[in-house]
């Protein structure tokens, strides 16, 4: 960790000047880990070609995959997106909040190319926290993908951040550990339905409830391919058994709730989600639970199964891509 922090400064978002500092970067054109009410995020200055495809540099993601833009206001968006009723209800419900909504890209959005990857649609989503502040400073909306290495676990903490990125981005905004713990629901309005791309924090049943539109859950996009929807994802070096009733030997132990299974006296180590059952600390728990287990001496995870209810949806979703068979 000392390694990788050398060559990024860590500062606390209510640091003397860090607004500033981090205002400065961005318009330099240069990356900022931020904190969000999801997972931390790496931004850049959205309108800067260089500085986005810095990004997939830094994450070393394989393709360009399209980058969820971050705005301060619905206002903002609009500028960016095409927003029809449903659009406008959603994010007056939701935002600031763990929501990002895909539409049609405007044509005189100003955003780099790269950040829809040519795509004839944008995700767009305003957050709760310090990412507001940065937009509306810098006036132009920051592109930002979850602040990880392609494939591997969205961070919840700062630390994580600098361990696995902390060379490759100037400056990481610290804000303690994120509150939900999971990246956005993403969903996108096509005729009279609402396509659930990717589940989260806001439930299917929020969704229902806000726009009276059936929910339809797309399982990985048609028109594109990208992390957070690939199968096999977030993916820790050992394998994942999930619904485990029992664990075995060998094996370490991610627990929802007591009892713990049986033989979990046998557990190489267990990392308890929620000791309550409480679907909302095990989702703020649980990418920090497969960060701790991710680790070349740890074979075997098994995970104690965990209701879909809810937050559930997204939990579970989460869990079977990293346990999803390795491309
Ligand atoms: O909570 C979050 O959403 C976090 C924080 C940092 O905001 N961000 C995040 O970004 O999870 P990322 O890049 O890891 O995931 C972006 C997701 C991808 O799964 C991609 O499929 C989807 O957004 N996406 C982006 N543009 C899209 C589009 N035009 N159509 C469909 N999906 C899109
Ligand atoms: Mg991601």
């Amino acid at each position: 960790m000392e390694a990788a922090t050398q060559h990024s400064q860590m500062m606390t978002v209510e640091a003397d000047g860090a607004i500033d500092i981090a205002c400065r970067i961005l318009k330099e054109g240069r990356l900022v880990a931020v904190p969000t009410e999801t997972v931390y995020g790496l931004a850049a200055d959205a309108t800067n070609s260089a500085a986005v495809a810095a990004i997939f540099e830094a994450k070393k993601r394989p393709r360009f995959n399209p980058l969820i833009l971050h705005v301060d206001t619905i206002e903002r968006a609009k500028t960016l997106a095409a927003f029809g009723e449903i659009e406008n209800r959603l994010a007056r419900t939701f935002w600031p909040g763990p929501l990002t909504l895909v539409a049609s890209v405007r044509e005189d959005a100003g955003i780099a190319p790269i950040v829809t990857g040519g795509l004839s649609t944008v995700a767009v989503r305003c957050p709760r926290g310090v990412v507001r502040e940065l937009v509306r400073r810098i006036d132009r909306p920051l592109a930002a993908p979850s602040a990880n290495l392609s494939g591997r676990v969205s961070p919840t903490r700062a630390e994580q951040v600098a361990q696995s990125l902390g060379d490759r981005v100037a400056l990481i905004l610290d804000d303690g550990a994120c509150e939900t713990g999971l990246e956005s629901t993403i969903v996108r309005v096509e005729a009279e339905r609402l396509m659930l791309l990717r589940p989260g924090a806001v439930s299917r049943a929020d969704l229902e409830t806000v726009t009276g539109l059936p929910v339809v859950r797309v399982a990985g996009n048609t028109s594109i391919q990208a992390p957070g929807q690939m199968t096999s994802h977030y993916a820790p070096c050992g394998t994942v058994r999930l619904e485990a009733r029992a664990v075995e030997p060998g094996e370490h132990l991610i627990a929802f709730g007591e009892p713990l299974p049986e033989g979990a006296d046998h557990a190489g180590a267990i990392f308890q989600l929620s000791r309550t059952r409480d679907l909302r600390e095990a989702a703020a728990k649980l990418f920090e639970a497969l960060a701790a287990f991710d680790d070349p001496h740890i074979a075997r995870i098994a995970v104690a199964p965990i209701p879909s209810d809810g937050l559930g949806e997204a939990i579970n979703d989460r869990l079977r891509r990293a346990a999803a068979p390795r491309v």
